[in-house]
């Protein structure tokens, strides 16, 4: 099997809705990266998910949903999440909601959790298919698990072209990193990924500390949330941070301006201009073009841990980690 490449168009759309209603797998553009779907209520469209991507079953997936009314089958949404869907949604953020006693979505989707990850994309195109399809549809990265996420359609056909039945082509994703997600099963709201939308965005709506942040696991053996995995968005080579400069053998990836005597051979920049956004938007296809035997490592240059450079020091960490 070969996944079809099917264009954004009404009819593509369709036919797209059509496989994942009959079960099948297809990845789709959102604005964050590529998303793997399959339809939630199935569990067979679910277990297909966690075995074309090789992903841990104890790793749970995120519903994507149309609209509020779709996200209030799944989940109970406190005046908290409420809050935050009215000013978030759609766009990057995700939130962990404890699943209604009628929930449609597979169990496997949550990983046994008696909660769920919820997202309303923001991508025009996720929006128009997930209307047509009419119900929650799970999307995890469209990547072979452990590796770097994809922010195109070559990126997923990369990885699983041969492992599911179609992708929706629409070309780069705007943001460039997964989305924010929140825990609101805690006490307090707990972020337990850094992403699309920052803390200072988050910090506008629920006040400064009304949340806290949870530390990585320290391996793989024993995540201390679902997804907290060390090792993840991982090139085949390694990745060195916070490097002003490289030797020869090594590829540097740059952030602002870099003096041309520093440019290895190869050398790329996320953002020339020192852009976090422009950053966030070239990580994963850097990442993926920089991963190349002939270099012994690439070396990556500071990023500022502010705003969006949260979540982009937060997949250079991981993909920095020993595997
Ligand atoms: O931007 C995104 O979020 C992309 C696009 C496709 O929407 N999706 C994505 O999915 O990044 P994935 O599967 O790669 O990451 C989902 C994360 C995992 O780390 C998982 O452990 C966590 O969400 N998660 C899902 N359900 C959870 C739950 N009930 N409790 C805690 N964590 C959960
Ligand atoms: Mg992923």
């Amino acid at each position: 099997m070969t996944a079809l490449m099917l264009q954004a168009t009404a009819d593509g759309l369709i036919q797209a809705a059509d496989l994942l209603k009959q079960g099948e797998l297809v990845a789709f553009p959102t604005e964050t990266v590529y998303g793997l779907g399959g339809l939630a209520s199935s569990d067979t469209a679910i277990a297909k998910i966690y075995s074309a991507k090789n992903r841990p079953n104890f790793n749970p997936l995120i519903a994507h949903v149309h609209s509020l009314d779709e996200a209030k089958k799944l989940a109970l949404f406190s005046s908290t999440a409420l809050e935050l869907a009215e000013h978030f949604w759609p766009g990057p953020l995700t939130m962990i909601l404890p699943r209604t006693t009628t929930c449609p979505a597979s169990l496997l989707a949550s990983a046994g959790l008696d909660t769920i990850a919820i997202r309303i994309p923001a991508h025009p195109v996720a929006r128009q298919l997930l209307e047509i399809v009419g119900e929650a549809v799970c999307a995890p990265s469209a990547n072979l698990s452990g590796q770097v996420s994809p922010t195109t359609p070559i990126h997923v056909a990369q990885g699983l072209s041969n492992r599911i039945a179609a992708i929706v082509a629409s070309g780069k994703c705007d943001i460039g990193v997964e989305s924010t997600i929140i825990d609101l099963t805690a006490d307090k709201p707990t972020i337990l990924r850094f992403g699309g939308v920052t803390p200072d965005d988050l910090d506008l709506l629920l006040g400064p500390n009304h949340y806290q942040t949870i530390k990585h696991a320290v391996n793989d053996q024993t995540p201390s949330a679902p997804g907290q995995l060390t090792s993840h968005y991982a090139p085949s080579i390694p990745v060195k941070l916070n490097q002003l400069s490289a030797p020869e053998n090594e590829v540097l990836l740059g952030f602002g301006p870099v003096l041309k005597s520093a440019q290895t051979s190869g050398f790329m920049n996320l953002s020339e201009k020192g852009d976090l956004n422009e950053a966030a938007a070239n990580l994963f296809s850097m990442l993926r073009e920089l991963d190349q035997p002939q270099y012994s490592a690439i070396s990556v240059m500071p990023i500022p841990e502010v705003g969006i450079g949260l979540a982009i020091n937060d997949r250079l960490k991981r993909a920095a980690a020993p595997k």
